[in-house]
């Protein structure tokens, strides 16, 4: 098995894939409210290719795929896919991420594959707030299959919660709660400013001013665990006195460049080597014609060019939703 290793020493371990552009929800910090011009659905991978690509990435010494969107269970046979998935790369470590308004209708066909980790977003727990925030979305259908997936299935989920300042920074607590009640893992991310839209300084809430919010809500120390080279970017701590688990990700102010150990590719077969660079490789031609060698070249062209840190680069043009977080 080959080990893919950049020009830093960096050992890339992880593939992000994005399977659509298009979203049920319009996320405030993610997509404007008149959406953005989606990709013909003739240009997006296929499943076949996904599996095909998927394979080479495996031989490659790609250990871990997490599969993004938009949102990807607004696409139709994900479900489907994922368990064919699942027979053809057994050995493949499948995460998901998903915004949880689709977890109910699924939740049989979902908890059967066994996936290793499922990561929800979450950014409040009051009703008028959640529509407000993802312009669209019913709060209580998420709850609910956030719920009735942790009751039915052993995957571990993560709620991810973007704190963005005026519009849910008061609800750490809230948040925390609900995590602690129903036993899951929340983490608080910092709001990325990866567009044009609404992220500017005032607005940006720091991992510091993080923890010290939630110092207010208990006694949270860090957690002493050896990184795993599937971990993503979370910094983890322990409530000594509960014992409920909290992650942080400092995606802005404490940069984790020179621990990435990721690729992402687009839902049309882009391979992205950092998320705040628009420089792209355009993989379709060689996924569409089978040319596995020629992929990997490609792919090892990408990572050869993985830049050593994002501060450098000018700020990214795309949407989250078109590159799948
Ligand atoms: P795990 O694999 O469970 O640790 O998840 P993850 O944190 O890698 O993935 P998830 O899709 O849940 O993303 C959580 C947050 O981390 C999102 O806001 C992502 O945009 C952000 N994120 C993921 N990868 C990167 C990265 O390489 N750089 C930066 N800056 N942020 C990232
Ligand atoms: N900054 C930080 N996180 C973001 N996400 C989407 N846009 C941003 C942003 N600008 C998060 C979503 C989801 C994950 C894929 O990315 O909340 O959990
Ligand atoms: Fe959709 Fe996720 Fe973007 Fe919200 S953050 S609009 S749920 S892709």
């Amino acid at each position: 098995m080959e080990r893919l290793i950049d020009s830093l020493g960096r050992t890339i371990s992880y593939v992000r894939i994005s399977v659509t552009d298009r979203c049920n929800f319009r996320c405030l910090y993610c997509m404007p409210e008149e959406g953005i011009p989606f990709i013909p659905h003739s240009e997006i991978l296929s499943y076949e290719d996904t599996l095909f690509l998927c394979g080479v990435l495996q031989k490659m010494g790609i250990k871990k795929i997490r599969f993004t969107g938009g949102e990807p269970l607004v696409r139709r046979g994900f479900v489907d896919f994922l368990k064919i998935f699942r027979e053809e790369l057994p050995l493949m470590h499948v995460a998901l991420t998903t915004n949880g308004s689709l977890l109910n209708p699924f939740i049989d066909k979902l908890s059967a594959l066994g996936l290793n980790s499922l990561n929800i977003s979450l950014d409040t727990v009051d009703p008028a707030r959640f529509k407000e925030i993802t312009r669209c979305g019913d709060l209580q259908l998420v709850q609910s299959g956030i719920i009735n997936f942790s009751k039915s299935s052993p995957t571990p989920i993560k709620i991810n919660s973007v704190l963005v300042r005026g519009f849910n920074d008061d609800e750490v607590f809230q948040l925390l709660e609900f995590a602690r009640i129903n036993h899951l893992l929340l983490r608080f991310i910092e709001f990325m400013p990866l567009d044009g839209g609404i992220w500017d300084k005032s607005c940006f809430i720091s991992s510091d001013e993080i923890l010290a919010k939630i110092q207010q809500h208990g006694n949270w120390e860090p957690e002493k665990k050896d990184h795993n080279m599937l971990d993503g970017p979370a910094r983890y701590y322990i409530n000594r006195d509960t014992g409920q688990r909290l992650g942080i990700i400092a995606a802005v102010s404490h940069h984790f460049c020179d621990s990435c150990n990721r690729l992402r590719i687009t839902a049309i077969g882009q391979l992205r080597p950092c998320l705040f660079s628009d420089t792209m490789i355009d993989l379709k031609e060689n996924i569409k014609h089978k040319n596995s060698n020629n992929l990997k070249e490609q792919i090892h062209y990408g990572i050869k060019i993985k830049p050593k840190c994002w501060k450098n680069l000018q700020n990214s043009e795309r949407h989250m939703s078109q590159i799948g977080g």
